[in-house]
């Protein structure tokens, strides 16, 4: 827990990044842009980098598109949900190849190396494919608009990767990786090809190893050894600020916030996350358990007889209360709900098992199961009542 910090508010109050990480699906994105929205509404001029491929953020954001670039939520967005921020909102979708561009532009040391990558058969695949690009594209963007210091709050939405926390390593892994294959192709080209395969790339991005393989051995070598020689002109600058974005996020400007779903399994995961948080020493911030399904009915509105049942719905929808169909539709009614109940029974189960393993003063907050997918701003707005109304 952070000191001093006892609610989601002081979280969004007191800090100037807050990174949203959890496993794949749990609503990461959606946290990140609610957060945001809050911030924005209490006055923060706030900025959500968001890494989103399915590009339902945008969506949401009431605006068309988003891209590299920041935009602002208009206004509007705001008014027709009857909101009135007192601050801004702001959004941008990391887009990989256009942030490694960025990447080459501002750090090869002149124009030549630039032009070399740039011209380099390879480059897109490995501006887009290679271990931890995304990653590091994230952690990149992020130093640099911390430093510029435009924004108040910079709320980061983590990409989903097989491993959670991976990114708080990327840009070293990725500086690594470049490094040892470079140094491997100059002193044992045969092994650093090997290599090559098995380690620089993600397994699964096999149409990069299909690409590689349409160029004869030798062409394939000699633009491996420009690309990797002109690139690790930029390993001490990868390395360096690899260094300050990790400060900067164990330093007390950051908060994280884990989000998980109520499934136990996912709960084990989002525990480890703040584990390994601990572990490194960065702040962890609190849990958001996403997706809580919570009790509609009554206990005793389910004892209610199917028949009976069957009988209000008659009227309710204007049909002949003695139709068979509508004692069906009673009964199915009722067992929905009661596998609802069941549903909720248990997320309260591992809610309580959450708290109990974490302590009273870990910050654990609910957000509940919507019955739709939340792709609005009005969406977005309702989520937010209930994550920061609790
Ligand atoms: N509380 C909720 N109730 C209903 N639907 C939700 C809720 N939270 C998120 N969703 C929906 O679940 C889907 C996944 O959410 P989101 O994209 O935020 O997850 P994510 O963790 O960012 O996923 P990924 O790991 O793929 O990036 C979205 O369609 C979103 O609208
Ligand atoms: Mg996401």
């Amino acid at each position: 827990m952070i000191s001093g910090v006892e609610n989601l508010n002081g979280i969004v109050e007191q800090h100037r990044i807050v990174v949203c990480v959890g496993s794949g699906g749990v609503g990461k994105t959606t946290i990140s842009a609610v957060v945001a929205l809050h911030a924005a509404l209490e006055g923060k001029k706030v900025l959500v980098l968001t890494i989103d491929p399915a590009k339902r953020l945008a969506n949401s954001l009431g605006v068309d598109a988003l891209d590299n670039e920041a935009r602002q939520i208009p206004l509007e967005a705001f008014t027709a949900a009857g909101l009135e921020p007192k601050g801004e909102l702001w959004a941008m979708m990391l887009d990989m190849k256009r942030s490694f561009d960025h990447l080459v532009d501002r750090y090869a040391p002149d124009e030549e190396t630039r032009r070399k990558i740039y011209d380099n058969s390879l480059y897109q695949y490995f501006s887009t494919s290679m271990a931890g690009t995304q990653e590091y594209a994230a952690m990149e963007r992020l130093f640099e608009l911390y430093e510029e210091g435009d924004y108040d709050l910079i709320v980061l939405d983590t990409p989903p990767t097989a491993h959670a926390l991976d990114f708080l390593d990327a840009p070293n892994r990725m500086a690594d990786a470049v490094e040892r294959s470079a140094l491997q192709w100059i002193y044992k080209p045969s092994l650093a090809t090997r290599k090559l395969g098995f380690g620089l790339f993600n397994m699964g991005t096999s149409y990069v190893l299909k690409t590689i393989a349409r160029f004869t051995g030798s062409e394939m070598l000699d633009e491996l050894k420009t690309f990797l020689l002109n690139f690790s002109h930029m390993f001490e600058g990868f390395r360096s600020r690899a260094d300050k974005v990790r400060k900067i996020l164990a330093s007390e400007v950051s908060a994280f916030l884990v989000v998980t779903s109520p499934d136990p399994m996912t709960v084990d995961e989002a525990r480890f996350m703040q584990a390994r948080l601990l572990d490194e020493s960065i702040p962890f911030g609190g849990f958001i358990v996403n997706r809580v399904h919570k009790p509609y009915l009554a206990r005793e509105a389910l004892q209610t007889p199917a028949a009976e049942l069957a009988q209000q719905l008659a009227v309710c929808l204007g049909r002949d209360p003695n139709d068979g169909q509508m004692e069906d539709l009673g009964q199915a009614l009722i067992q929905n709900a009661l596998d609802f109940q069941t549903l909720a029974d248990l997320d309260a189960q591992t809610l309580r098992g959450l708290r109990e393993r974490t302590g009273n003063r870990t910050l654990i907050r609910h957000v509940p199961y919507f019955s739709r997918d939340i792709h609005s701003f009005e969406g977005l707005n309702q989520v937010r009542q209930e994550l920061f109304g609790q």
